[in-house]
């Protein structure tokens, strides 16, 4: 397949044409910002690590029936995925207070929340990615009853998934974020799961090993990303 003209270039992926109008590539950068962009920094191998593991999880979400854009792995940096339409709206899964949900409730972190907390963001970068219930996402035309149910359930769907295989590594699955995209007019997972969308804490020691320890300058950054593709590829 052809790797053609860059047509977006995100905070942390760059995004190409090919030959096949189905089909783009996804390029990881090794650039990190943190609070809407106002952190900005480099985790260096990130976006070999956030490539790698997350074509793991999607090839492991596919083999469960959760329809993914995931197409087929190229290189250590790039993916070809379906061209999707994205829907403006963060689904945020919770399993485990931490983040802006600790900040907000006064729940303190760590926390387990029960039943898990589902969390819908308008994604949009000049208001902050702002949180919005359905009843907005309708309101505001962002996405249909029927896409809203569809990815309601892929969302617990792949929460129960990650959370079992997680735990199998040795890690609790605290949080995650998933976009997701129409694809000839079907709902299908997108963008990316990574250390920079989840957050991932060591089952026995609580060690965060995720993007946190770069927005909160805890160290031992890119040592973190090694751990957790190491955990999940070997
Ligand atoms: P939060 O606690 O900061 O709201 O984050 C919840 C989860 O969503 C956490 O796993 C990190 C992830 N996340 C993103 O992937 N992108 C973002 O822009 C933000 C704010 C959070
Ligand atoms: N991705 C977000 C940003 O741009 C925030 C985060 O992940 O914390 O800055």
């Amino acid at each position: 397949m052809k790797k053609l003209e860059q047509i977006y270039e995100g905070k942390a992926k760059k995004v190409y044409l090919t030959d096949n109008p189905d089909y783009v590539i996804v390029e990881y950068k090794d650039d990190a910002t943190a609070f809407n962009g106002l952190k900005k920094g480099r985790i260096l191998g990130k976006g070999v690590v956030n490539n790698r593991v997350s074509n793991h999880l999607f090839k492991l979400l596919e083999s469960k029936g959760i329809p993914t854009h995931y197409v087929q792995e190229i290189s250590d940096r790039e993916t070809i995925v379906k061209r999707v339409e994205i829907v403006p709206v963060e689904v945020i899964v919770r399993n485990i207070a931490a983040g802006s949900l600790s900040k907000r409730l006064g729940i303190a972190e760590g926390t387990r929340l029960e039943p898990v907390v589902l969390e819908f963001c308008y994604k949009n970068d000049a208001l902050g990615d702002p949180m919005i219930n359905d009843y907005h996402v309708y309101a505001m035309k962002l996405a249909t009853e029927e896409e809203i149910a569809a990815i309601k359930v892929i969302s617990l769907k792949v929460n129960e998934i990650l959370t079992e295989y997680m735990k199998e590594t040795g890690v609790d699955l605290v949080d995650f974020k998933l976009e997701f995209g129409r694809f000839h007019g079907k709902i299908i997972l997108a963008d990316e799961i990574s250390p920079d969308t989840c957050r991932f804490w060591d089952s026995k020691t609580g060690r965060k090993l995720d993007k946190d320890r770069f927005r909160m300058d805890l160290g031992d950054v890119e040592e973190a990303y090694a751990d957790i593709m190491k955990r999940l590829l070997g």
